[in-house]
């Protein structure tokens, strides 16, 4: 590692410098992207899922364990995000900080996160969706609903096979289109869905609070089955593995680095204020959910909507479904954008070919990136269900983050003089804790997650040595061929 290739920390403040952005979001903007990017399938979907089959009530305390592992490890990105405020995020700072190698394998594993995860949101959409239509009279044949081979009723009550998820290939396709002409949320769209999104989980709370049913929490720790993740303690650590999904996305108020008014004061805010704000929203919610409903029958496509179900409120049903098919949209924006700025700044750096780096002479969108993003995205979200997907996005987030904390305690002993405006309080306590929580949490993962990630990244190092290595220090010799570093529209 310490022959591989380190982007000086003046290149990375010159590019940052560089860019024709207009400097326009304030503390509050920032804290407003960072929930509209964090609300999504995780507490939508996921939590139902994750306390149906491996936490029981006590995913509240999964809430709590993750939270904290965020917290840890969003304190040491804002140290980042205050010193190098450019897009690309954890990629980025570890070049910084760790050298080219560690950078790819960062960027490799944000695929995962960025790609993968919104496929995850994809699927989700789609449970709402189908439920909103069937609602209104509207029924999508069941096998054009579920992922390939799995079981799936349909409305007659009878059993069939999945074929392919439609809803969600295509809510990812249409997404893909926006994208590639350049149409972005503008900061007033997201802040609108925010608050959609906001008050439909802040309504599910406050009304349903006077419908729990408090023998629905107790035990609060279901035993332990005998196996390892379902109930008792070792599920309240699965259920934190799977439900960290729901926490991804603060990370991208550092991408939105380059449009805050003053980063080095703003930034930490925007991170920590989301995080904040979301733990709190995630601990009761699902404590309101657990407490309508019995927990072993949350394992369904839209959770919230089914304890709605359970009460008398019928008035909130659709308010539910709406405000959840609103937020998980503007998720699945949120991650299909971020995904191929990333490629275009690997591939500027040469770690991936031009290709990637092409930008539309009109739109100015990596259009060609955005179109194979999206087409591979639209696969994945047909194709497989929505705990494969979670699980492999939270664990490869998960090490991402391991990653960032230990760059913060490695950064602070190679680069101790230059100015941090953030600190990270107690290096290196707390990347220490950030690194053993979110370990911690990969550790609660099932085996053929860990499988599924190992393998992803041993991929992606054979392409390095392959290609990358070669290919970048080819570009730092001469250039990237044919190609000027645009500003991308909106970016
Ligand atoms: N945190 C985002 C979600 O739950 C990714 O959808």
């Amino acid at each position: 590692m310490s022959v591989s290739h380190r982007k000086s920390l003046e290149t990375l403040q010159a590019e940052a410098a560089s860019g024709v952005l207009r400097r326009a979001l304030g503390p509050v903007q920032l804290t407003t992207l960072g929930v509209g990017a964090i609300i999504g399938a995780g507490i939508f979907v996921l939590t139902g899922q994750a306390a149906a089959q491996y936490a029981g009530p006590a995913i509240v305390l999964s809430f709590i364990v993750s939270g904290f592992a965020c917290a840890f490890a969003g304190l040491c990105y804002a140290e980042f995000a205050s010193m190098i405020p450019v897009a690309g995020s954890a990629y980025t700072y570890s070049y910084a900080t760790m050298g080219e190698l560690m950078a790819w394998i960062i960027g490799w594993d944000l695929i995962l996160e960025y790609s993968l995860g919104s496929a995850t949101v994809a699927v989700g959409w789609s449970g709402y969706v189908v439920s909103f239509l069937r609602d209104i009279g509207i029924t999508i044949p069941a096998q054009l609903t579920a992922p390939f081979g799995t079981s799936v009723t349909a409305l007659d009550g009878a059993t069939v096979t999945g074929f392919f998820n439609l809803p969600a290939a295509f809510i990812v396709l249409l997404v893909t289109a926006l994208l590639v002409l350049g149409i972005r949320e503008s900061a007033r769209t997201n802040a609108a869905i925010v608050i959609v999104k906001v008050a439909v989980v802040l309504l599910v709370i406050a009304f349903g609070a006077a419908y729990v049913n408090h023998d629905n929490w107790s035990p609060l720790i279901p035993a332990n089955t005998g196996a390892f993740g379902h109930f008792g303690l070792s599920g309240i650590l699965r259920g934190a593995g799977v439900i960290f999904f729901a926490y991804i996305g603060f990370d991208a108020v550092s991408v939105a680095a380059q449009e805050a008014k003053n980063p080095q004061r703003d930034m930490p805010i925007g991170i920590m204020a989301s995080l904040i704000i979301c733990t709190i929203l995630y601990i009761l919610v699902s404590g309101v959910m657990t407490g309508i409903v019995p927990y072993a029958q949350l394992n369904v496509a839209d959770p919230m909507a089914v304890v709605i179900d359970a009460t008398p409120l019928t008035w909130l049903r659709p308010f539910v479904k709406l405000g959840a098919i609103a937020g998980l949209t503007s998720v699945i924006l949120v991650m299909l954008l971020a995904q191929p700025r990333i490629f275009y700044t690997m591939a500027h750096d040469g770690l991936l070919p031009p290709l990637f780096a092409r930008v539309h002479q009109r739109f100015r969108t990596p259009h060609i990136t955005t179109i194979m993003t999206g087409l591979v995205v639209a696969t994945a979200a047909g194709l497989l269900p929505i705990s494969i997907l979670g699980e492999l996005v939270s664990i490869g987030t998960l090490f991402a983050f391991v990653l960032v904390s230990l760059g913060v305690i490695l950064l602070r002993r190679t680069m101790p003089d230059v100015p941090r405006p953030f600190r990270t309080p107690l290096v290196p306590l707390v990347p220490i804790l950030g690194i053993i929580t979110c370990l911690a949490q990969m550790a609660g993962l099932p085996w053929p997650t860990w499988e599924r990630l190992i393998i992803w990244l041993a991929i992606g190092l054979v392409i390095y040595f392959l290609y990358g290595m070669r290919n970048a220090e080819k570009v730092r010799r001469e250039g990237l061929p044919g190609l000027e570093k645009i500003s991308l529209s909106g970016h």
